[in-house]
């Protein structure tokens, strides 16, 4: 029996059953993909739920605020998603006449869509023949067939989708993508992948020659930038201080508390001494507590974080406008990134 066909008689017998699987609306499927693509699907489920409802199709999300979907996505991370969506949502609403695109040369186009999303889009809403190629499908093709490309090089990426569209044949599109995906992701897996059971032991290129763990071949990525952050948590009565951070940085339109920055770490004396502390909390600020230091990992970024806990004689005058006073049960209605968040959960109680 031939690739495919394996597959897809696997697949029928152990899929999961997900909640984007029994649906061919393109939207249901845009709103799973983009939370799955930096994303473990159990921790996918409850956000997909949460975004279907408050948003049943494409034109109610379009009307929704960037806040309120800034704030439905809180927890997962990698925000420049959610922000995308919002952005194509409208697109769609005022250019498309609300009618989400179903054909791959037409989502190709929109923010934050790429080849992945969609090939996935398209295949599953109307079985256009498009082969999806993510990290589970790089992983049993690199396996299988014993490819040792990088699959972050410009020359893996291209070698890849060529064997996967050839892979796919005149399988059902639909099918064939979330067979081996799932496969992927259930049997042929990062670590420890399950190859005594495996149906495609036979004619498995990796297994033959004991090169199972070595595949996929990845580029090294550069080293991660350090950024130190010290946060200053500064109340005032019921009230804190908030303010929404700028575009053209990390975690950009969500909540957080005024901050200084540095490339390396600083003694509590620099801080109180800085150039903005002095500007913005006066000469008579007290530093009331200092948390422990809390590292935290992005993709490319390192940050340390400290909170730093500032009472005492604050002259309010030098503070930027933008800067909120929130009262502690409104916090919620902004949202954070998950730094903030755990701290202020933390804090609160
Ligand atoms: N990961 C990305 N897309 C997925 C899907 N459609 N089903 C399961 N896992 C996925
Ligand atoms: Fe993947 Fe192992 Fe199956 Fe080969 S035998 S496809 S490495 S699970």
């Amino acid at each position: 029996m031939n690739f495919g066909c394996t597959l897809i008689d696997w697949y029928k017998l152990n899929k999961r059953d997900l909640p984007w699987r029994n649906t061919r609306d393109p939207y249901l499927i845009w709103l799973s993909e983009i939370i799955l693509q930096q994303t473990r699907v159990a921790q996918g489920v409850p956000y997909y739920f949460k975004f279907v409802n408050a948003f049943t199709n494409i034109t109610s999300f379009a009307n929704a605020t960037e806040d309120e979907v800034l704030k439905l996505w809180q927890g997962l991370g990698y925000y420049s998603r959610a922000r995308n969506m919002l952005k194509t949502a409208k697109v769609i609403k005022n250019n498309c006449g609300g009618i989400f695109p179903t054909a791959y040369d037409d989502l190709i186009k929109l923010k934050g869509i790429g080849p992945y999303t969609a090939s996935a889009i398209s295949s599953f809403s109307v079985d256009e023949k498009r082969a999806v190629v993510d990290g589970n499908v790089y992983r049993v093709i690199a396996r299988y067939m014993g490819i040792d490309n990088p699959t972050n090089s410009n020359s893996g990426i291209k070698v890849f989708q060529i064997l996967a569209n050839s892979m796919m044949e005149s399988h059902v599109p639909s099918l064939y993508n979330q067979a081996i995906m799932e496969f992927g992701a259930l049997v042929c897996t990062p670590k420890k992948p399950k190859c005594s059971h495996c149906m495609l032991r036979p004619n498995c290129w990796a297994l033959a020659n004991n090169k199972v763990e070595l595949l996929p071949v990845k580029l090294k990525k550069t080293a991660s930038k350090k950024r130190f952050m010290y946060f200053f948590v500064v109340r005032n009565g019921n009230k804190l201080i908030i303010k929404r951070r700028k575009n053209d940085d990390i975690w950009a339109g969500l909540y957080d508390f005024p901050s200084i920055e540095s490339k390396g770490l600083l003694a509590i004396e620099a801080i109180v001494a800085h150039h903005d502390f002095k500007l913005w909390f006066g000469n008579n600020a007290i530093v009331n507590k200092i948390h422990k230091p809390i590292k935290h990992l992005l993709t490319h970024q390192t940050i340390y974080a400290q909170f730093i806990e500032v009472c005492g004689a604050i002259c309010l005058n030098k503070q930027p406008p933008e800067w909120l006073h929130v009262s502690v049960n409104e916090l919620e209605n902004y949202a954070q990134p998950k730094l903030i968040f755990a701290f202020l959960k933390k804090y609160l109680t």
